[in-house]
């Protein structure tokens, strides 16, 4: 009996699989490697269903032998210790982004006489059109929820990108490149006080209260699926916080994150330029201990972010607040810098590498933007937050239209800034 190999991703299970298992059990026995959890997080989405759950039902599809995990995009390791006689696979990853993982198994197979067999790709029919689909049915709260922690467990490092608006949200849900073998998108969503605040005409002070932030969360929930973070600011009091945590949940944020300052709160980039206190170590880990307790499930997470290097408090008091905030139960830590270069912020990681307790560690790199993803894994971080990115790049393309319009008499000038009518009309599906 000749030994075959099929390598799965799958989840959303259609005839254009089952068409490959059959193709693979009359040339002998099939062996299906199961990409992994991680495998899969690593190169484009964390799955719908776990490893076990689709293994159960991979190994029940007539014609498969075995079932066993391929931990890796690529095929090489299980099929070096298998020595398949074939692979087979659907004509589609001649092109995109498997293209190089074909190479491979083509160069691999060569070892030992092994071919690849490529029945022709079943069409008009693919998981990532059906996963597409299923996305803009919707979701709901509690499998929002979730998402964050199960993102955290199978990726290095969770991307999330700010949003302040249902088209903001439109944008971070579906912003997608291929590079390399893998997928690019963002896991998440940032709902900053920053971009929300200004987004409405308003400072970034505790102006636009957390009712109006719920509105703007809800208009954003409506049309995306990815979890969300929200920045509630210092969270308020204590007696204030427990709603707020309770809300959020409620609603389906997967994580609030609450900064350790008191007072009429001011953004952090301003640093030591306004008038910003941070509070005691003992009012902030009882304001935690509070939303800890007043959360409803497991899944929601609060953050606790420090202030120390932004307010110039120095290395110390922020490696101490961290152990504090830590034992008061926390589930995740942001160190906040404003400085230009990492230096500060790496050397926190440093240190916090070395605690016996950790929890997640998130970081914002919005002053010190030549640190690469790659480097924040390196140092230890678990999130990143680009934490304006959408506002700031729309803002002066808007004032320039304007400005043209009003220099030209005229909107012709400010047509080379737009987009094209057709593609406005078609952005949300539905218009026609
Ligand atoms: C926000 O986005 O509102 C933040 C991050 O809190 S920062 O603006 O850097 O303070
Ligand atoms: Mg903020």
């Amino acid at each position: 009996m000749k030994k075959v190999y099929v390598g799965m991703s799958t989840d959303v299970l259609h005839h254009g699989h089952i068409n490959i298992i059959s193709a693979a059990r009359k040339l002998g026995e099939v062996t299906v490697g199961l990409l992994t959890d991680e495998a899969i997080a690593s190169f484009k989405r964390v799955p719908l269903l776990s490893y076990g759950q689709r293994k159960k039902i991979i190994e029940n599809i007539k014609g498969v032998k075995e079932v066993i995990p391929q931990e890796t995009l690529d095929y090489a390791p299980n099929l070096i210790k298998l020595k398949p006689d074939y692979v087979v696979h659907g004509t589609d990853w001649k092109t995109g982004v498997q293209k190089h993982i074909r190479y491979r198994v083509i160069k691999t197979l060569k070892g030992w006489n092994g071919k690849l067999i490529e029945p022709e790709y079943t069409k008009g029919i693919s998981s990532t059109q059906l996963i597409n689909e299923m996305l803009e049915i919707g979701t709901t709260s509690e499998i929002r929820l979730k998402k964050l922690r199960k993102l955290l467990e199978l990726k290095p490092l969770v991307r999330l990108m700010e949003v302040h608006n249902g088209l903001t949200g439109r944008i971070v849900e579906k912003a997608k490149i291929v590079q390399g073998n893998s997928i690019r998108e963002f896991d998440g969503m940032w709902e900053s006080s920053l971009t929300d605040s200004i987004s409405k005409g308003k400072p970034d002070i505790e102006y636009v209260d957390i009712t109006s932030r719920l509105h703007t969360i809800d208009q954003i929930f409506d049309v995306t699926t990815k979890p969300m973070v929200v920045d509630a600011n210092n969270g308020g009091v204590p007696e204030h916080f427990v709603y707020t945590v309770k809300t959020l949940e409620r609603v389906g944020v997967s994580a609030v994150i609450i900064e350790d300052k008191t007072g009429l709160k001011k953004n952090s980039l301003f640093g030591t330029d306004a008038n910003q206190m941070q509070d005691s170590i003992e009012n902030f880990c009882k304001k935690i201990s509070a939303g800890k307790k007043a959360q409803v499930t497991e899944d929601f997470m609060i953050i606790a972010r420090i202030e120390s290097l932004i307010l110039k408090n120095g290395m110390e008091d922020a490696i101490k607040r961290a152990k504090a905030y830590i034992e008061s139960g926390v589930d995740g830590i942001m160190i906040h810098s404003k400085e230009k270069s990492p230096k500060e912020i790496l050397e926190f990681c440093r240190r916090y590498r070395g605690f016996d307790k950790k929890v997640p560690l998130v970081a914002v790199p919005t002053t010190y933007n030549e640190i690469t993803e790659e480097e924040l894994i390196k140092a230890g971080v678990n999130i990143v937050i680009y934490a304006n990115h959408l506002l700031r790049s729309a803002y002066p393309s808007m004032v320039r239209a304007a400005e043209l319009i009003l220099k030209n008499h005229r909107a012709q000038e400010a047509d080379k800034l737009c987009m094209p009518i057709k593609e406005i009309l078609e952005l949300i599906p539905g218009a026609k």
